[in-house]
Formats: C-alpha cells, sequence, structure tokens
C-alpha cells in the first residue's frame, strides 16, 4: 500500500483511508463486536498486523474516529478478502464501496488476478454490495460458519 493516505468523499463528509495501525485494533474491535456474530479476537487483529506477511488492513477514518476497515490476504496471484465492516451509525454511505474498491486496487498492484470472499447465504446486504462492484457468486461451503452451520457463498472478480 503507498504511504499517501487517500481520500473519500460523499456528499456529506470527507474520509481518510489509512493502512491499519497497532493503536487501531480497539476501535476495529468495537466495529467487530457491532458487526458480526462470531468477530475476531483482538489476539487475531493483532496477529494479522504483525505476524502474518501475506495481509493487508485499510481503515477509513473521520475525525479521528475509526468508522471502517477491511482486511485483504494477498498470496501470489490470488487474493482474499478477510473481513469487511463499517460502523453501524456510518453504513449507507458508500464507505463499504469505497474500501472494497480500494481493496480491489491494492490487489491488482500488488499482481494478484482473482479476488475472492465468503458471505454468509442469509447476508444479502454484503452480497449487494459485492455484486455492484463486480463479483459473481461461485459456489457454497456447506456448513461453513462455526456458530450456526450457515452456509458460505464463494464469490469473486476477476482483476485483470
Ligand atoms: C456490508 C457493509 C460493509 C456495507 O457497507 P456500507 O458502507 O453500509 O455500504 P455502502 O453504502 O457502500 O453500499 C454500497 C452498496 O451495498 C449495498 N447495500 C448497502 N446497504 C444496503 C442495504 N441496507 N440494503 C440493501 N443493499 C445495501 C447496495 O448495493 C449499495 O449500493 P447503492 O448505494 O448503489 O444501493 C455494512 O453493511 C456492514 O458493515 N455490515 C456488517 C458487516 C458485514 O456484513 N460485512 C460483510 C461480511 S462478508
Amino acid at each position: 500500500m503507498s504511504n499517501r493516505n487517500k481520500m473519500v468523499s460523499t456528499v456529506e463528509n470527507q474520509y481518510t483511508m489509512r493502512k491499519m495501525r497497532k493503536e487501531d485494533i480497539d476501535e476495529v474491535y468495537q466495529i467487530e463486536c457491532q458487526s458480526f456474530s462470531a468477530p475476531w479476537t483482538k489476539e487475531s487483529l493483532y496477529y494479522e498486523l504483525e505476524q502474518n506477511l501475506f495481509a493487508k488492513y485499510i481503515v477509513v477514518e473521520h475525525e479521528k474516529q475509526v468508522i471502517g476497515y477491511c482486511g485483504l490476504w494477498v498470496i501470489m496471484d490470488d487474493a482474499q478478502i478477510t473481513n469487511i465492516a463499517v460502523h453501524p451509525n456510518f453504513r449507507g454511505k458508500r464507505i463499504g464501496e469505497a474500501l472494497l474498491r480500494f481493496a480491489m486496487q491494492l490487489s491488482r498492484e500488488m499482481k494478484a488476478q482473482r479476488l475472492s470472499l465468503e458471505v454468509r447465504v442469509s447476508n444479502h446486504i454484503a452480497q449487494s454490495l459485492y455484486k455492484k462492484v463486480g463479483f459473481e457468486p461461485g459456489g457454497i461451503r456447506k456448513n461453513y460458519y462455526t456458530d450456526n452451520q450457515e452456509d458460505a457463498l464463494v464469490m469473486w472478480v476477476n482483476l485483470i
């Protein structure tokens, strides 16, 4: 990721998109807890930032508050979204879309040819976002989510 921060403008506000730092973990964890029934732990977020050489994490900031984030793994020519979420108070402002488009651009810059993700079959809002930016359904992973045995829909987009 380039060191330059990216400005994101919506009708109402301007947001800054930048690389996630260790100091952001508490705020990202709060958004995880508000967004997912089985949130990642602070330790797993720390591991991603400090140990996982394949991981890239981006946050969106507004008035010094982290309001969204997206994680990526890029391994050779395959990239994968690990998680994406926007603070509930800031949803519906195209911030999720901006994060995803930024993740796609970053994956391209890192020479990935495909970007994929798993999404709960019941999560129609996220599926709608992914379709909007070009993702297509690829298949089903049965009983993928351990909290309720829900199936995952695999979606992917060609980056070339
Ligand atoms: C999914 C999520 C990241 C979307 O972020 P967001 O900033 O609210 O979404 P955006 O404003 O960028 O919306 C972009 C597109 O997503 C879809 N979308 C967003 N909110 C929607 C809603 N309430 N109903 C239907 N579609 C919706 C639409 O296609 C929208 O495009 P449009 O504005 O042209 O209609 C956010 O809802 C979230 O954090 N959800 C909880 C965590 C989660 O489910 N993450 C995905 C895990 S796989």
